[in-house]
């Protein structure tokens, strides 16, 4: 317990606990650090299974796990957002080093980057790209393929259940509002107006070498601070993350972790380096129903690709 008071000052808890296993499943710099890892993650494990709900501090967010099966669908929904790439049951279906966690910040609890919170209350929702309604399921399987630059698990498998289930215990007290326009809760990612400026890469460049290098790597491709931003272990180029206006609002809100003050400008010329670069290609025969992906790195706002 006294490990567990380490990590519930002003920080989200969970936030720490991921960044911690973040670290662990990269590269633990000693066998100490790797035991210690150990020893706060078991600590906090147990005091999650012991004591009500993490977070409270976050509006709109139960304070408490509900109980029995339904509690722990709900917990290994947040162990599933959280450690994606590596928990055996989503692991197979993950063809990056990238959790759901990584962009849907918090696990989803950051109320602007992503948010998962009230996400259930708007679906099923029509989905332009598929033309088509889809369920909140169907919105998380297709994550899988894009974002996650993978495959989809089964529809009613284990994995999409138990992320439909934590979403939807996110999304606790949220007046149902089914949206016709497209897929997306009513706590979706802020869209700035990026035809109001010319994206210059060298100054991208110089901005990613001074503000996210130090995290993400000169070489783009991550260490034991943050994951990759492009190469083949990012989200491929079918993802939201890779159309220009996406990641620039994104940044916005996000990047740099705990330290989110990026002008618009800065957003849009760093956003336009990072995308400049290679990352994998989405296979468009996995979903033969939707459009072809969008070019690379386009300036368009892409509505019709949410994702
Ligand atoms: C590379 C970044 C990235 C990763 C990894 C990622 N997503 Fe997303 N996801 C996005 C973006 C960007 C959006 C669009 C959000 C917006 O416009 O508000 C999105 C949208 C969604 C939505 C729809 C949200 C809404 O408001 O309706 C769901 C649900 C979702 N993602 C679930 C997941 C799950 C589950 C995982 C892990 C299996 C995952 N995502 C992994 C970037 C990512
Ligand atoms: C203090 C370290 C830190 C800094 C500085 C930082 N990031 Fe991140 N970034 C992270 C971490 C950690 C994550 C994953 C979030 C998580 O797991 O909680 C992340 C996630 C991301 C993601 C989504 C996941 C992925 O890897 O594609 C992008 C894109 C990104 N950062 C870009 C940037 C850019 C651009 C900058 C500079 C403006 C930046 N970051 C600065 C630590 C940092």
């Amino acid at each position: 317990m006294n490990n567990l008071k380490l990590f519930t000052g002003a920080f989200n808890p969970t936030a720490r606990l991921r960044l911690r296993v973040y670290r662990l499943q990269s590269q633990p710099r000693s066998i100490f650090e790797l035991a210690s890892v150990l020893a706060i993650a078991a600590a906090l494990t147990t005091s999650m299974l012991t004591s009500p709900g993490i977070a409270a501090d976050v509006d709109g967010v139960p304070s408490e796990f509900p109980a029995g099966v339904l509690g722990e669908t709900v917990r290994l929904g947040e162990a599933l957002v959280n450690t994606t790439s590596e928990h055996p049951l989503s692991k197979p279906f993950i063809g990056n080093s990238l959790n759901c966690t990584s962009c849907h910040l918090d696990g989803g609890r950051h109320p602007e980057a992503a948010s998962f919170i009230g996400v259930a209350s708007a679906y099923p929702a029509f989905s332009p790209r598929e033309n088509k309604v889809i369920t909140l399921e169907d919105r998380i399987l297709n994550c899988f393929i894009r974002s996650q630059n993978g495959k989809r698990p089964p529809n009613g498998s284990p994995v999409p259940v138990a992320i439909a289930t934590y979403i939807t215990w996110l999304s606790t007290g949220a007046p149902l509002k089914m949206n016709p326009a497209k897929s997306l809760g009513p706590n979706h990612l802020k869209m700035m107006d990026v035809d109001r400026y010319t994206p210059d890469l060298s100054r991208g460049a110089s901005l990613y070498e001074d503000r996210c290098a130090d995290c993400h790597g000169d070489d783009g491709l991550g260490n034991d601070e943050g994951p990759p931003v492009w190469g083949e272990s990012s989200f491929n180029d079918g993802a939201g993350l890779s159309k220009l206006a996406k990641m620039a609002s994104w940044l916005k809100v996000a990047m740099p972790l705990d330290d989110t003050d990026l002008t618009e400008q800065e957003s849009v010329d760093i956003a336009a380096f990072v995308n400049s670069h290679r990352r994998p290609h989405f296979p468009a025969e996995l979903a033969p129903a939707e459009l072809a992906p969008a070019k690379h790195a386009t300036t368009t706002k892409d509505s019709a690709s949410p994702h």
